[in-house]
């Protein structure tokens, strides 16, 4: 099959703070295989730390739930990521992807997650239901091919 994955990799962790090293460092170590650039490699990083900690930070309120991580790689160097979460899910997502845009009210957010992740990626498409959760899609081209 054309689209198949020459790699994949699935990971479910509760949506604790310390989860966000464990899913980047994870992450980082899968996409190792194919070889990226340091700068790639520290994008992908930095992306992958946003989702995340969105899920530990906005996704779920009161107790800590699921975060579905699930990575691909494929032959011409397409990189894959996707981040889901079963939390509270997000009403307006254009709103919430506009560069400054936070609902934290204890100041600590930059409402740049959203920016980050577009930035340091090729693509970026959000998808959410309130009360049903939300998905981030993102995919790279790793450009030093063999
Ligand atoms: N997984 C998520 N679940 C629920 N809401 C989210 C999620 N991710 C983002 N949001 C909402 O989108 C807003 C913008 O996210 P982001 O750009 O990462 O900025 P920040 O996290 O600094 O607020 C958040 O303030 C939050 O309201
Ligand atoms: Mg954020």
């Amino acid at each position: 099959m054309k689209n198949r994955p020459v790699n994949e990799m699935k990971i479910t962790l509760p949506s604790l703070p310390e989860n966000e090293a464990v899913a980047r460092g994870c992450v980082s170590r899968f996409v190792s295989c194919a070889d990226p650039t340091v700068t790639e490699l520290a994008d992908i990083r930095c992306a992958v730390s946003e989702a995340v900690t969105n899920c530990v930070v906005h996704a779920y309120k009161n107790a800590p739930g699921p975060v579905y991580i699930n990575a691909r790689l494929y032959e011409n160097g397409r990189f894959t990521v996707q981040i889901c979460d079963r939390g509270c899910g997000i009403p307006d997502v254009a709103l919430a992807m506009t560069p400054l845009y936070t609902t934290d009210r204890e100041g600590e957010r930059s409402g740049m997650g959203f920016a980050i992740m577009q930035t340091f990626s090729d693509g970026l498409k959000v998808s959410s239901r309130v009360g049903g959760g939300t998905r981030v899609f993102m995919e790279k081209y790793l450009k030093r091919q063999p």
